[in-house]
């Protein structure tokens, strides 16, 4: 338990969190179940339990996970924040509903490779990380090659996947270029005429231009990604994109708004994603 090294002002919080402790695993009980997800999941499920674990990423007050959850109860849903209010929400939401198929954690997902072991996760979810678009916050970004390496080992072989949603055109030029996507064109266009001041286009799609990067700040392709995944989806504005919907209709995000997207899809915002599929053959 991590009470002595918490800050007063986060303490009642964390001290209510504490009480969820069948539920919630904080600090180093984030590691508890390591290698043991299955036979835990099958401990709170019994035999409704078939098998499956995803993990949602920076999943804030679980209302999300808990919504899915409950429409799929034969399927273990791990959900991790940093953030103790999101998850004491997220903790009061999981109670309410009563499902037996989800567990949160109070943690980071840089730590994925500490939290489950090699081949234990079907799907893992990045649904909107943080932008971390200053230049010195870029080295925080969660979809980066260290990340990506620790999810490849805990993914399981076959058809597991990690997908990446995001609002933010500036994240999903990164995360093209370090898989060597092409960028789409109306991107640079965009950029460009912001700069000098030229109105957009009105055939451009809608792109929210000061968040995009110069084409010299997008990262070189990264061999050891390509190594290890192939790119199994990609959309540039998932929600009018029945293409990529049809592509993903048998995943059980296909038709559910996130907390965050349900604000960024009012405001009429484009939402990218990018799917990697495990390579069996890797490394
Ligand atoms: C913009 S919100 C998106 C929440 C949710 N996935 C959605 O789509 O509505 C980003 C969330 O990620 C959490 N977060 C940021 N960095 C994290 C990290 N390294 N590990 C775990 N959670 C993180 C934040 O606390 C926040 O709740």
């Amino acid at each position: 338990m991590i009470c002595g090294s918490v800050k007063p002002t986060t303490s009642i919080f964390l001290q209510r969190l504490m009480a969820f402790h069948e539920l919630v695993l904080i600090g180093d009980e984030a590691f508890r179940y390591c290698g043991q997800w299955a036979a835990q999941f099958r401990q709170r499920m019994g035999r409704a339990f078939e098998g499956r674990i995803i993990f949602d990423v920076g999943c804030y007050d679980a209302s999300f996970l808990a919504r899915v959850a409950s429409k799929h109860p034969r399927i273990g849903f791990v959900g991790i924040d940093w953030k103790v209010r999101s998850l004491l929400a997220g903790a009061e939401e999981v109670t309410r509903r009563q499902l037996r198929n989800a567990v949160l954690i109070r943690g980071r997902g840089q730590e994925v490779a500490r939290i489950f072991t090699a081949g234990e996760v079907d799907e893992i979810w990045l649904f909107h990380p943080e932008p971390c678009d200053r230049l010195q916050e870029l080295n925080n970004r969660l979809f980066a090659e260290p990340f990506l390496l620790d999810v490849h080992q805990v993914l399981r072989d076959g058809t597991s996947t990690l997908t990446l949603k995001t609002d933010h055109p500036g994240y999903h030029q990164w995360a093209l270029g370090l898989c060597g996507q092409r960028q789409p064109t109306w991107f640079e266009l965009a950029r460009a005429a912001r700069e000098q001041k030229v109105p957009p286009q009105p055939d451009w799609p809608r792109v929210r231009a000061g968040d995009l990067v110069h084409p010299s700040q997008i990262p070189p392709a990264s061999s050891e990604i390509k190594s290890n995944f192939e790119v199994s989806a990609l959309s540039h504005n998932y929600w009018n994109d029945p293409a990529a919907k049809a592509q993903m209709q048998n995943r059980c995000f296909a038709d559910e708004l996130t907390h965050f997207e349900h604000r960024y899809t009012r405001q009429r915002l484009p939402i990218y994603l990018l799917e990697l599929r495990k390579r069996d053959d890797s490394r």
